[in-house]
């Protein structure tokens, strides 16, 4: 009868979620819980919707028939993260080692699916031992499969993959297309090639951690954030939700206003940059001060430590903030640096997210490194990322803004909106001791020989950095739109991105330009 139905719903209902005792276990011992804690950790209490709950992978035809394990090896579905839908897949390590095979790849791709027509983010948790050996080429159609739609949800919806254990060979690539990647320090690893086929190919002598451990991804700027354990992770991701809108049509949540009376605290902003010019600071203090609460959410801090990812809020919206790092290289840029850049302008043009950029720069790194490295082609993307986005831009310039650095660092003539320049800025081609070692080379010379070299050589370079190396050149020219005190730089900033907020910017039509990946 129908009571006996419905006890046998249970009752399947009951297996499925259960697991195997002592896979769950060996999951525990390694410091990971399993897919489900995952997701009841993550999403808000109760929101959560399974499907394809009693899927099975189908495959005794491969030989394995005595586990077709509820669910197979990924748990999907649904929920809400502070109240917001969002779609999760939950690698279920415990089921073959979280292997992915056909009907995982399909219940994967399903919820994927679902997240691109009503626009909600994609959050994957993965911990899988890669493709499942038993299933075949099966399994490399399951992961073509993801990757297809990981590329066809990218710009539509956010995508953020967390790496919660192994992740191997061609699985490393579905999450690396996605927006944000975030690792746990000890329980996870990601490579395209384990230590051992290392050592038989390159002969290298190198340990997982080493090739693959988190500290490792996160200097290689493969990982945007370094959790300290599981629950960091997911609370992290949680708060990265709070900057993102659900789809490239919708805005990202709006916190309310704030007040744009000059405090004590932006005063103190007339501090920050030292008198002497070489003289290092900290530029997050520059960020705190600019935006709500002092709160930056750091994307990628191991990578290219020289210019400054990450999202915040001014009067309550998102901003993405770049910036020069003056702690590092002096801000100059390199490649590592350009690739960053371009790739955070990119993801907050895709999503609807104003970028605010925070000049200090010397100008690119010099080296053999750099020019063998290719940063002719790679650098260029960073300008080129600034000159394809259409979101309200607005850029600062705190202290040097020289040469090319200058053209990369969201200058007016890629179109960034507002351009404002601290008193302190440095706007020229290059600084006045190279300025002058070219400009004056004869004259200097003639000096050596016959007189007080150092003093025409001081007089000239102060000379040129007085008339030379000041906002007010630029601001002549309206390359920058206003000059402004440390002190106005949020009240200022607000009010630009207030006038913003209704910028319409139309490009020619095409298919899309060919980035200079
Ligand atoms: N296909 C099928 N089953 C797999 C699998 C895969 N790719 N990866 C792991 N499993 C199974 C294991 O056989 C084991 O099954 P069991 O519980 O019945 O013994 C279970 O998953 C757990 O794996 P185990 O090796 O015990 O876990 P571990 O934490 O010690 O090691 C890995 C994890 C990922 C390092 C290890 O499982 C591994 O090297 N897997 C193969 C990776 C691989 O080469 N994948 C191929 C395609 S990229």
């Amino acid at each position: 009868g129908t009571a006996a139905k419905i006890a046998e719903l249970a009752r399947r209902r009951e297996v499925a979620r259960q697991g195997a005792r002592s896979a769950v276990e060996k999951q525990h011992a390694k410091g990971k819980l399993t897919a489900r804690e995952r997701i009841d950790a993550f999403l808000d209490p109760g929101s959560f919707v399974e499907v394809d709950e009693f899927a099975r992978h189908g495959a005794g035809a491969y030989g394995d028939d005595t586990r077709e394990a509820y669910g197979d090896g990924v748990v999907t579905g649904y929920g809400l993260v502070d109240g917001r839908p969002v779609c999760v897949y939950a690698q279920d390590f415990t089921v073959f080692g979280g292997s992915v095979g056909e009907r995982v790849g399909q219940k994967i791709v399903k919820v994927m699916q679902r997240a691109i027509e009503v626009g909600c983010p994609i959050v994957g948790l993965n911990d899988s031992g890669g493709a499942r050996i038993q299933e075949g080429v099966a399994s490399l159609a399951a992961y073509g499969e993801i990757g297809y739609h990981i590329a066809l949800a990218s710009g539509v919806v956010p995508q953020i993959s967390l790496i919660l254990g192994p992740c191997a060979g061609g699985a490393v690539y579905g999450p690396a297309a996605t927006d944000v990647v975030v690792m746990v320090e000890n329980t996870s690893h990601q490579f395209v090639t384990g230590p051992d086929v290392v050592r038989a190919v390159t002969g290298e002598d190198v340990t997982f951690e080493e090739l693959g451990g988190p500290a490792a991804n996160a200097e290689a700027g493969n990982v945007h954030y370094v959790a300290t354990d599981e629950q960091d992770a997911l609370d992290w991701v949680q708060s990265l939700l709070s900057y993102l809108p659900s789809n490239n049509l919708d805005e990202p949540p709006d916190f309310g206003a704030a007040d744009l009376e000059i405090s004590a605290d932006d005063l103190a902003l007339n501090e920050v940059v030292p008198d002497e010019p070489n003289r290092l600071y900290d530029m997050r203090r520059v960020v705190r001060h600019v935006v709500d609460d002092g709160e930056f959410l750091e994307l990628q801090a191991a990578f290219a430590p020289n210019l400054l990812v990450g999202l915040a809020r001014i009067e309550g919206r998102t901003v993405g903030v770049v910036a020069n790092q003056p702690l590092h290289l002096s801000g100059a840029l390199d490649i590592d640096a350009s690739e960053k850049g371009a790739r955070f302008i990119q993801f907050c043009d895709a999503f609807n997210i104003p970028i605010l950029t925070l000049v200090d720069v010397p100008g690119y790194f010099p080296g053999l490194a750099q020019e063998r490295g290719g940063i002719i082609r790679r650098g260029v993307k960073l300008s080129f990322a600034y000159a394809t986005a259409t979101v309200p831009m607005v850029t600062v310039i705190v202290r040097k803004a020289y040469g090319g650095g200058y053209a990369s660092m969201g200058c007016k003539h890629y179109r960034v909106d507002a351009n404002l320049a601290w008193p302190t800025a440095e706007i020229a081609v290059m600084g006045g001791e190279a300025a002058v070692s070219v400009l004056f080379r004869r004259q200097l010379q003639e000096a050596a020989a016959t007189g007080d070299v150092e003093s025409l050589h001081a007089a000239l370079v102060a000379a040129y950095r007085e008339q030379r190396c000041t906002p007010y050149e630029a601001a002549e020219r309206g390359y920058v739109d206003a000059v402004i005190a440390p002190s106005e730089t949020r009240t200022e900033v607000a009010k630009a991105l207030r006038m913003l907020r209704t910028k319409r910017q139309a490009s020619p039509a095409r298919k899309h330009t060919n980035f200079p990946l």
